[in-house]
């Protein structure tokens, strides 16, 4: 049932084990959402798919330190919690937000790390080498203390993705991961908290990204060589105006290892996606696509 009231919140990992455990007693089955807030219709997506997997949907806001490098935006990352809540309760279908504090999760003499190799490798990994540990640290905590059926993640995040299944996998967590498609905005750019960084020139020129990924993954699928294909992507980024390309890169979904050479035509039983990481200014833009 929607209800449009403000969605109560669950501030340490005790409160949320004793809401989650009231609505388990009630029979009902439990959906996690788990984000860094300033909620944009991406994450409402993934919350409206939470609703029709489960009976009950929490979402979770936390800006995690861990996967933060020092010189990166974590004390300026934006956050709104109450708007957040706001937009929850408006969309209806969130019965409980998670909101813990950095103390609650990382309390004094905290000391595991979390570390999944091969997925997490190349790709985001090479520039923010510290990435995915935090993710999987956090994920790994998200969910030991909600303890869903299913979890909700998003393909624009698609290398993050594939940790958090690996994960999962590994530790024998007994949850279910789904993948979200990603939301664009109606110029292609996949929505993100991040975009709120970008002037009104960058935001213009941002939206080639998502049409030099279209394009690569076009001609990949015909059959065009994957380098020769990837590199005149990342000229054409250059020439859109991006300041730096991080990477653009082919690889098979399931392992994200890389595609190289020729792709056959019966491969799509294989499926790859186009990757990239781009800046425009200070700002670090991803996105990718399936080859089709
Ligand atoms: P955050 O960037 O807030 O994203 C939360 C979830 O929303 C992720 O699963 C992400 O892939 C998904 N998402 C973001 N933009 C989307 C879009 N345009 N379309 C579809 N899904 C989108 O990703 C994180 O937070 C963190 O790393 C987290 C997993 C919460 C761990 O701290």
């Amino acid at each position: 049932m929607k209800s449009t009231a403000l969605p109560p919140v669950a501030r340490s990992p005790g409160e949320l084990r004793a809401e989650v455990a009231a609505l388990r007693a009630a029979g009902a089955s439990v959906a996690l959402v788990p984000t860094m807030g300033s909620l944009h219709a991406g994450h409402l997506a993934l919350v409206r798919r939470a609703a029709e997997m489960a009976d009950k949907v929490v979402v979770s806001i936390f800006v995690n330190p861990t996967q933060f490098a020092p010189h990166e935006d974590f004390d300026s990352y934006p956050r709104h919690f109450e708007n957040d809540r706001a937009s929850l309760a408006a969309e209806g279908l969130t019965h409980l937000v998670y909101y813990p504090g950095v103390g609650d999760m990382y309390p004094e003499g905290f000391a595991t790390q979390v570390s999944v190799s091969g997925v997490s490798e190349g790709l985001c990994a090479t520039t923010r080498p510290h990435f995915f540990d935090g993710v999987a640290l956090v994920v790994a905590k998200l969910l030991n203390q909600c303890r869903p059926d299913v979890a909700l993640f998003g393909e624009k995040d698609f290398q993050q993705l594939q940790v958090i299944r690996r994960l999962v996998a590994d530790l024998d967590i007994g949850v279910r991961i789904e993948g979200v498609p990603i939301v664009r905005e109606p110029d292609g750019l996949a929505l993100s908290s991040r975009n709120a960084y970008l002037t009104e020139e960058q935001r213009a020129r941002a939206a080639h990204l998502p049409r030099v990924l279209a394009r690569v993954a076009g001609r990949v699928a015909m059959g065009e060589d994957v380098g020769i294909a990837c590199r005149e992507g990342i000229d054409e980024l250059f020439e859109a105006g991006f300041d730096k390309v991080d990477y653009l890169e082919v690889r098979r979904e399931a392992d994200l290892s890389p595609v190289l050479g020729r792709r056959a035509p019966d491969q799509t039983h294989r499926p790859a996606r186009v990757l990239a990481a781009a800046h425009l200014g200070r700002t670090r833009l991803i996105d990718n696509m399936p080859v089709q």
